[in-house]
């Protein structure tokens, strides 16, 4: 593996220094620099991809031709694109489609192959014709029983970080832009829908056509395909689900345009002309994910009473930091989520108030805590730090709480810094000045400088930036985030844990928050007397509030409070959701009483995850 990540490194150093005389390719900012991908853009880059697809529910297999438009350096000799486990079928060259020869390098476990097809500087288009198998790690397709409505199978895709080329052959970097259009054809009764513009009904005959008109990378590349059915929340927003639980998610979301409005005061114009929600069968493995104009999410923030639409505000946030500016490369991940974290919070503070806005700080930089206690006790200690160095680690195994949280913490800090009246147009103006390109580090650092900070200034100082980005710690100038609310919460939590009963414990004006803090504070002291106790009060084993439900449920494993077990067996057979499950494994691992449990429940329940939980819970099993 290192040697063909050498090998790449190398040549692409070679080439950069022939080919830099084109002026089309290579001179868009930043220098191209990606471990994660095999491309090298500066000899041949993708521009626009016609993508056409057949969704094969019976052979779980994808049978695709994508047609690259490209651009060339003069002496071009080779156009790379990253694949993981495609089998290519053939390559033309051209609008007339000129048989090529191709060759694909050796797998890598992380990387996948590299397709090496051979071009010159005259070539314009390249087409690939090939299908997916069961390697292709960013798709799931989902048995019938698995959905909410239990008649009809499911596709999704899920393509960050590096997993768009296991179902497309792509420059799978987030610091290559391309637009696209695609055709897709389903089984009928079945709708498709893409990271772009999209249909809102079923098409009888099966075909259905996608635009995404501005120019995207590929990991926000995306396809689900299932009986699903939309219901419009405004004029740009609206909901896509299972018809089942359409109008359950319609309540939950009302606010989705709201918060688009309130983002669109603070940091400029939407780009993306909708923002539509597609609510997934709970096998998603993640919260949210911010593909372009539809975002995707987990059936978990269904709570009944939207407490958990934060992730919406997040995931509608990504499209001005992450969509619209995105980080160049896998080390420069805070500056997708980081921004993100920041800017969701400003958005719920415009909707709900500071009060509310502070609970999720609160509750953000717990999280941050604990992630850099577990960094500290792991053999990558430089993950502390906002700037990664992954080199050829899979992103997915180190990208975590850090760059969210740590980064949203910096953006703070600026913010306190220069104070709010500064701060904002400095966004705004980094988002505008940057739109539709790939930014690294250097090149925020480099803004920052020269738009709101004086280098060797007294706020300089103070802030301490490269104790930020490259280092483990939190500077101690630091201001810890504080939540009036939570002073109460943590005054019961004390009491409860001193005896006081917990009929008399005053939750009547608590959320959700006031509830995942109350449990964070008590549950490691509790006994089986006090769940016990908190449970015949507040039936928390019966709560339909998955951020609640996992807490509680964790607690659970560690007291050997059976009345929980048979729910969490519910949960865990479920949801495949890498947050719950990732902590509710562990604590069934690391109780003697329940680690074979534990591990029987893996072993039935793993086919039903996605490949990327998988992946991180088949090394806890090891
Ligand atoms: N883009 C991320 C999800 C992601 C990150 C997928 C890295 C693959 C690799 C998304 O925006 C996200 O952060 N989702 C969070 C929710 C959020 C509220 C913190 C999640 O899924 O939990
Ligand atoms: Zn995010």
């Amino acid at each position: 593996m290192k040697n063909i990540f050498f090998y790449g490194l190398s040549l692409a150093f070679l080439l950069s220094g022939c080919y830099s005389a084109d002026t089309k390719v290579g001179n868009n900012k930043p220098e191209y620099s990606d471990p994660h991908s095999f491309s090298f853009p500066d000899e041949a880059r993708v521009k626009h991809l016609d993508i056409d697809l057949k969704v094969d529910f019976n052979n779980k297999q994808l049978v695709g031709k994508a047609v690259w438009q490209i651009e060339t350096a003069v002496n071009a000799k080779e156009i790379i694109f990253d694949t993981y486990g495609l089998d290519i079928e053939k390559v033309t060259l051209g609008k007339n489609e000129q048989s090529s020869t191709y060759t694909l390098s050796t797998y890598d476990p992380v990387l996948g192959s590299a397709l090496h097809i051979p071009i010159d500087s005259s070539i314009k288009i390249v087409s690939i014709y090939y299908h997916t198998t069961d390697s292709s790690h960013a798709l799931q397709w989902l048995e019938p029983e698995q959905t909410s409505g239990g008649k009809n199978r499911f596709l999704f895709t899920q393509s960050q970080a590096i997993l768009a080329r296991s179902w497309i052959p792509t420059q799978d970097s987030p610091g290559i832009r391309f637009t696209y259009t695609a055709t897709v054809h389903t089984p009928k009764g079945y709708l498709a829908l893409m990271s772009a513009r999209n249909p809102q009904a079923v098409n009888e005959d099966g075909y259905y056509t996608f635009e995404q008109p501005y120019p995207i990378p590929s990991y926000l590349m995306a396809l689900a395909v299932g009986v699903i059915s939309f219901e419009s929340i405004g004029e740009r927003c609206g909901v896509y689900a299972e018809p089942d639980i359409l109008t359950k998610a319609h309540y939950e979301l009302a606010e989705t345009e709201d918060m688009l409005k309130a983002a669109e005061l603070l940091y400029g114009a939407y780009a993306w002309e909708r923002y539509d929600i597609l609510i997934l069968p709970p096998s998603f493995p993640f919260g949210g994910m911010e593909n372009p104009m539809l975002t995707f999410a987990t059936p978990t923030i269904l709570a009944g009473d939207r407490s958990l639409t934060t992730l919406i505000a997040h995931e509608l946030a990504h499209s001005w930091s992450g969509n619209l500016v995105t980080n160049a490369s896998w080390n420069d991940f805070w500056l997708n989520e980081g921004f993100t974290v920041y800017v969701e919070r400003r958005i719920m503070e415009a909707l709900y108030g500071k009060n509310y806005a502070d609970m999720l700080s609160v509750l953000g930089y717990q999280d941050l805590l604990y992630a850099l206690e577990e960094i500290k006790t792991s053999e990558n200690l430089t993950d502390g730090a906002l700037v990664l160095s992954l080199d050829y680690r899979n992103p997915d195994d180190a990208i975590g709480d850090v760059a969210y949280e740590k980064g949203a913490a910096l953006l703070t800090t600026i913010e306190q810094l220069v104070g709010r009246e500064r701060f904002d147009p400095f966004l705004t103006s980094y988002f505008k000045t940057y739109a539709f390109s790939s930014v690294n580090t250097n090149m925020f650092v480099d803004f920052l400088y020269s738009q709101l900070l004086k280098k060797g200034s007294e706020e300089d100082k103070k802030l301490n930036l490269d104790t930020w980005l490259h280092t483990e710690k939190i500077p101690n100038t630091f201001i810890q985030p504080v939540s009036i609310r939570f002073i109460e919460t943590g005054n019961e939590a004390h009491a409860f844990l001193a005896g006081k009963a917990a009929s008399d414990l005053k939750t009547s004006e608590w959320t959700s928050h006031e509830w995942q803090y109350f449990l964070r504070y008590v549950s490691d002291s509790l006994t089986y007397d006090g769940l016990n106790a908190l449970d015949k009060v507040f039936h928390l084993t019966q709560s339909e509030n998955a951020e609640i439900a996992a807490l509680w449920y964790k607690a659970s494993i560690r007291l050997n409070y059976k009345p929980c077990f048979p729910q969490i067996e519910k949960f865990l057979g479920k949801v495949g959701r890498r947050k719950f499950l990732e902590p509710l494994y562990q604590a069934l691992l690391d109780n003697p009483v329940t680690e074979k449990w534990g591990r029987g429940l893996y072993q039935q329940f793993r086919f039903r995850y996605h490949s990327v939980t998988q992946h991180t819970l088949d090394l806890m099993m090891q």
